[in-house]
């Protein structure tokens, strides 16, 4: 199974990521931002890593922490959710604190991760969302739209420079954990069945693309 990366893995679908990969036999490497997030990785088998993914400082360590591996699988987890639509400006803190943990963290990992997921031809994905889709755009969620969109974009204008790994956003469905709530129609334990079977399923032809975890490919931005 070989090696996996969980960057934003303290608990909801990273964890679960994580739980995933190690029952399959993978070497599970995995980020968190505290130290109960860091226990929970550590008891369940995973090797675990400091990192806030929203302070560049922190980031700026990762591929020393890592240490040349080789990576099969690297995720992107990490997020933050607005319910505040879009007669709603955001305040320039909360457009901050969103931006950086939904795009900054992400496209301050990748250079760093990339070149050791080129190493096997692996893949690295992105929790993006369904709700990132222009051409399925709603007025709710504003903010947390613009980063999802935001996100799509950093990982597709980045696969060029990375052609040797496959780069893919990934919606998760609406998901119970402390982020989908307790209504959401798949568990957490569905909605990464569903991410690690498709992610198995990831051809060249899936690059910089969004990929549901039921399989879907989506069909427009
Ligand atoms: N649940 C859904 O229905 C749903 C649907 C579509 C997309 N998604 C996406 O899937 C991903 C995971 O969502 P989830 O439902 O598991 O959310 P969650 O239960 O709210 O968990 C969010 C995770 O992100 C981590 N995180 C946030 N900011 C961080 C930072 N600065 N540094 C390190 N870690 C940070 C949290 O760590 P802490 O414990 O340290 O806060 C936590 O592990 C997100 O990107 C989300 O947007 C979720």
């Amino acid at each position: 199974m070989g090696t996996v990366l969980v960057l934003g893995a303290s608990r909801g679908i990273g964890l679960e990521l994580a739980h995933q990969y190690l029952a399959r036999g993978a070497r599970v490497i995995a980020t968190a931002r505290d130290d109960a997030g860091l226990q929970r990785l550590r008891a369940q088998g995973a090797q675990a890593l400091r990192v806030d993914l929203a302070q560049p400082g922190s980031v700026s360590g990762l591929a020393w922490q890592l240490d040349g591996v080789k990576l099969d699988v690297a995720l992107y987890v990490a997020g933050l959710w607005d319910a505040d639509g879009a007669a709603t400006p955001p305040t320039q803190a909360r457009f901050d604190q969103l931006m950086h943990a939904n795009v900054l963290g992400a496209m301050q990992a990748l250079p760093q991760v990339a070149p050791m997921v080129e190493e096997t031809g692996g893949v690295f994905g992105f929790l993006s969302s369904a709700m990132s889709l222009i051409s399925e755009a709603g007025s709710d969620a504003w903010l947390y739209r613009v980063s999802k969109a935001a996100l799509n974009m950093a990982v597709a204008a980045a696969q060029p420079v990375w052609p040797r790994a496959t780069l893919v956003t990934l919606d998760p469905g609406w998901t119970q954990t402390d982020m989908g709530g307790a209504a959401a129609p798949l568990t957490v334990e569905q909605s990464v069945q569903g991410l690690v079977r498709t992610l198995g399923t990831v051809t060249a032809a899936d690059r910089g693309r969004l990929l549901h975890h039921d399989g879907r490919r989506a069909e427009r931005w």
